[in-house]
């Protein structure tokens, strides 16, 4: 089962997915990025995984930039594609040539707080729980299907960067968890 995975930073997600390819029996055959200076680019080198970089500032139209993943997809043709921090939206056309098969990690316990600054709004709105959700792409941002959940208890010394820390380390063991499970 083949499996391109999207990211635009640190790429810890991605380390994780890159790291678990074995055990869960899925391959990475391709990454991308829309950023030339990503640091999780070291993870596709250490592992020698391609990683195709198109730069959206060279673009001023959506629609060309994501013509171009899309030939870059239809190349690839991957069963899965996983979004893993990749701070871009996709335009309807992209996300509906390849509806059903484009998933996301988003830090929080949506429907509550999609877009950005989770953690500090999970803070200001003194929630008691917090976590991180998987879900189908759809063209509404961070609005499609959910397929897992998953949350702890916010504590009094949380701050946002403790729970920042504690959301990825949550993500890095569900997401290669369940890219394995929906590829079966
Ligand atoms: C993760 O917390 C993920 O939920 C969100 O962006 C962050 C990416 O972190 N979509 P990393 O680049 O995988 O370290």
């Amino acid at each position: 089962m083949r499996v391109v995975v999207f990211f635009s930073g640190t790429g810890t997600n991605l380390k994780s997915i890159l790291d678990h390819q074995n055990e869960y029996g899925y391959v990475v055959c391709s990454c991308f990025t829309n950023n030339p200076k990503a640091e999780g680019l070291i993870f596709c080198e250490e592992h020698k995984v391609n990683c195709k970089i198109i730069d959206h500032k060279d673009f001023n139209n959506r629609e060309e930039y994501d013509g171009l993943i899309n030939s870059f997809l239809e190349n690839l043709n991957p069963d899965l594609i996983v979004l893993a921090g990749y701070m871009r939206i996709m335009s309807k056309s992209l996300v509906d040539n390849w509806e059903g098969q484009i998933v996301n990690i988003h830090p929080s316990l949506l429907p509550k707080y999609p877009g950005l600054h989770t953690h500090q709004r999970a803070l200001k709105a003194k929630d008691k729980v917090h976590g991180s959700t998987i879900h189908f792409v759809t063209s509404e941002l961070d609005a499609g299907p959910i397929i897992r959940q998953e949350s702890f208890e916010i504590e009094s010394s949380d701050t946002t960067e403790s729970l920042i820390k504690k959301v990825k380390n949550l993500e890095h063991k569900i997401y290669p968890e369940t890219i394995s499970l929906l590829l079966k």
